[in-house]
């Protein structure tokens, strides 16, 4: 099974620019990923496009959002992340059969044989994340329903810390009972996160937990206890691909996608000629 994650692309208003520079081109980084993810052969069986879709949670952007999102090949699956608005992101995505009709944004996908765990972690209002005793109730039930299948967790705050006071202040704020679940559930086999616009593996609970780098610019924040962030990195956009098998590990790579990307078959190479 192949499963594509992307992140934080902060869409604005089609006549705005994300943090008001033009040179950060927010829709023509997500265009660009969008093509990536189209042209990669096999297709993903899943894209999980884990929050911060969009940048400030007005209505435009979620519709400019689905527009852009229109071409991909491949089945993608939303969930909130701290710049959302949970309710303009449930009518953005009405459509979608996984997308619950109220409360939190918080599935699971069911037909392949990993199965995967939506957690919305949206404090609304707030830039960290959280995971409250209604949240904690809703994943212990849905974790109990398939006790032995192979599951993959994914949230958009990270529920450690990644040595970035900036970041470590705003990570999900998860009682030690998710801990708890995550360390006895056997059949965890790892989470996914966003949030920190950088890529980073850890682990948590004694599973891997990999939080993958942003489609949006990120922050360059220096020294890590800075408390505020010293410029925006116009590094390039990243797809995170994640290859699981049947009783194998997760194996992750990230791909960044440069503006004039572009892939020259091997046989039209000089050399091979
Ligand atoms: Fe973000
Ligand atoms: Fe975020």
């Amino acid at each position: 099974m192949l499963i594509a994650q992307i992140t934080d692309a902060h869409i604005v208003e089609k006549d705005r620019h994300y943090m008001g520079d033009p040179a950060t081109k927010i829709h023509e980084r997500l265009f660009r990923v969008i093509s990536y993810l189209n042209n990669l052969d096999p297709q993903p069986d899943f894209i999980l496009f884990t929050g911060d879709v969009v940048d400030k949670g007005e209505k435009e952007c979620y519709v400019q959002l689905r527009e852009l999102l229109e071409p991909l090949k491949a089945p993608f699956y939303v969930i909130p992340g701290n710049h959302d608005v949970r309710e303009e992101m449930r009518s953005a995505f009405y459509d979608q059969p996984y997308m619950p009709l109220s409360g939190f944004i918080q599935y699971a996908i069911e037909e392949q044989p990993l199965r995967l765990i939506a957690i919305d972690t949206l404090e609304q209002g707030s830039a960290y994340g959280m995971i409250c005793d209604e949240r904690l109730g809703w994943i212990e039930k849905t974790l109990e329903q398939e006790p032995a299948k192979p599951t993959l967790l994914f949230m958009h705050h990270p529920p450690v810390k990644i040595g970035v006071n900036l970041f470590d202040a705003i990570n999900c704020r998860a009682p030690l009972q998710f801990e708890i679940l995550v360390r006895n559930y056997k059949n965890i086999v790892g989470i996914l996160a966003g949030h920190t616009h950088q890529g980073y593996v850890t682990s948590f609970a004694g599973k891997p937990c990999f939080i993958a780098p942003s489609i949006a610019p990120s922050h360059y924040i220096t020294p890590a206890s800075a408390e505020r962030v010293s410029a925006l990195e116009l590094d390039d956009p990243a797809v995170s691909l994640y290859e699981w098998h049947e009783g194998t590990v997760i194996i992750s790579q990230v791909r960044r996608v440069k503006e004039d990307y572009r892939r020259i078959d091997w046989t039209e190479l000089a050399h091979v000629r």
